[in-house]
């Protein structure tokens, strides 16, 4: 079984109405497939969307803060308490600090909650290893979005991210992402030795998501 987690970022088909018509697709595609299905959604959505279906539901991003003096921010503890399974964190499109990233895994695991810190490259796919979050993922920045799948187009990245993880820390699960679309990207991951992957727009902009979705699980 493979792990497949799909970042809604702020598109405008996963957002609002329209996030929770994707969440409830997700449930149904994992009920029906071997595959864990995760969902990372705006944090406008999580609390409803957290409610309403039964898979895991991460944040795309926390603050590294607890409660206290801090406008705007929101931190791990306020989205554990609306049913968060985890957050991303580091995303490409949301970078942060080291110091940073290291308080957000920590204070996750304190929490109990699942932490996926996103890198780019193989050497920093190993420094995050070595702060010990429950996943990595490494998406070259430059296929983001670009529908050309990293799998394919950089299969040395994720191959040699995976050996370069399990060096640091052989209890961390490295996913990859960036242009995963089709069942092939998938699989093709899962080859190069990732536990899975994250991906958005193969799923999220896709025409028609359900179908999507299903392709990618291979269940069409
Ligand atoms: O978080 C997943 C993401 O950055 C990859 O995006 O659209 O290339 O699947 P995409």
């Amino acid at each position: 079984m493979g792990v497949v987690i799909i970042n809604f970022k702020a598109y405008k088909e996963g957002f609002g109405k329209r996030a929770l018509e994707l969440a409830k697709i997700a449930e149904d595609v994992a009920s029906r497939c071997d595959e864990y299905i995760g969902i990372a959604v705006s944090f406008l959505d999580l609390p409803v969307i957290a409610r309403e279906v039964n898979i895991d539901v991460y944040a795309q991003h926390v603050d590294a803060v607890g409660f206290g003096s801090h406008t705007g921010r929101i931190n791990a503890e306020m989205i554990a308490e609306y049913g968060a399974k985890g957050s991303l964190i580091n995303h490409s499109e949301r970078r942060l600090k080291l110091a940073d990233i290291e308080y957000n895994v920590a204070k996750l695991r304190e929490l109990g909650l699942t932490s996926v810190v996103c890198t780019n490259n193989v050497p920093t796919t190993a420094a995050a290893a070595a702060l010990n979050p429950d996943f990595v993922a490494v998406e070259p920045p430059e296929l983001i979005g670009s529908g050309i799948p990293v799998s394919k187009a950089e299969p040395e990245v994720v191959e040699n991210s995976v050996k370069a993880a399990k060096n640091v820390n052989r209890e961390v699960r490295v996913l990859c992402g960036a242009g995963i679309t089709t069942h092939e990207d998938y699989v093709k991951a899962l080859e190069l030795g990732a536990e899975g992957v994250l991906l958005a727009s193969g799923v999220v902009k896709a025409k028609d998501q359900k179908r999507a979705l299903e392709e990618l699980v291979g269940l069409s």
